[in-house]
């Protein structure tokens, strides 16, 4: 039977939610995604006699965000995920996008085959920490009306990692999404944003330049939460942050990057 790829609809929702339902040891998030995904337009099915894998992409700037690539089990090995990948990365190039991303957990040995198989290469490695609202008065930071775009070119986004191009730094610095914290010569930066698809979840973009200048923006971002009413405070760097109070390491990622060109 050949495979079919076509745009999903609600209609296919319960059928894909069920195969989708226990992929990790933790679950799976993509029942919470399916509504935002399927509005924002392609997400990609996979079809046999039946719907057999789904994968959705974000297409922005000068990039493809791939992600929530899922085959269902007994279809694996057959060259699904490939067929999924491929059909998003021709729309990226006919969309002259340079580059492909996906986010990929450092210990899901599967799909970084896959990755690697259709020539995605560690780009970076980032580190998943959840943080606890508190009070906490102790902190020193302060709001940035620009950063160096050269130096600090994407932030995280709903769990995409998304070019700062102009408009959206004008619009990060206008809202006070973008922090400093003021110690030392060390300037450590945080970029805020609030999730779109979970109620109350703080997500920051941290760029740790020391333990000290980390510590300072851990302590507002704590404050912040019981301020703002967050449930949940997810933090991503790609450093290693000092021992802090509720402070958790949770998973680490690896940024798979593609050349389109
Ligand atoms: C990862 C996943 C999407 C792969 O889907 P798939 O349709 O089985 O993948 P493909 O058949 O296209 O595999 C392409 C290549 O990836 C590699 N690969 C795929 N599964 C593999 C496995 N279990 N072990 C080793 N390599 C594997 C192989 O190189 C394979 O090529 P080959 O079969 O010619 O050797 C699927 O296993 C899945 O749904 N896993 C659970 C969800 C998940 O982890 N999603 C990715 C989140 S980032």
């Amino acid at each position: 039977m050949n495979l079919k790829i076509r745009n999903a609809n609600n209609s296919d929702k319960t059928e894909i939610l069920k195969f989708c339902k226990d992929t990790f040891s933790w679950g799976d998030y993509v029942e919470h995604v399916w509504d935002y995904w399927l509005s924002e337009d392609h997400l990609f099915l996979a079809e046999k006699q039946s719907s057999v894998g789904i994968c959705h992409a974000f297409y922005s700037k000068d990039q493809i965000w791939i992600e929530g690539i899922r085959v269902k089990s007994n279809f694996r090995r057959q060259n699904i995920a490939t067929n999924l990948v491929k059909f998003a990365e021709t729309i990226g190039k006919q969309k002259d996008l340079s580059i492909s991303y996906m986010l990929i957990d450092t210990e899901n040995s599967t799909s970084l085959s896959m990755a690697n198989s259709l020539n995605y290469y560690i780009f970076q490695t980032w580190n998943f920490y959840s943080l606890d609202p508190k009070i906490n008065s102790n902190h020193n930071v302060t709001f940035e009306k620009s950063i160096d775009t050269q130096l600090y070119s994407h932030y995280v986004k709903s769990w995409r990692w998304l070019p700062i191009d102009d408009k959206t730094l004008k619009s990060l610095c206008d809202e006070n999404k973008i922090l400093q914290s003021s110690i030392d010569e060390n300037n450590s930066i945080a970029i805020l944003s609030d999730s779109e698809h979970f109620d109350n979840t703080l997500i920051v973009t941290l760029f740790s330049k020391s333990d000290d200048s980390a510590v300072e923006i851990l302590a507002f971002l704590q404050n912040l939460g019981i301020e703002k009413n967050y449930e949940r405070i997810q933090i991503l760097t790609k450093e290693k942050l000092p021992c802090f109070d509720t402070l958790e390491h949770k998973l680490s990622f690896h940024l798979m990057k593609k050349s389109l060109i």
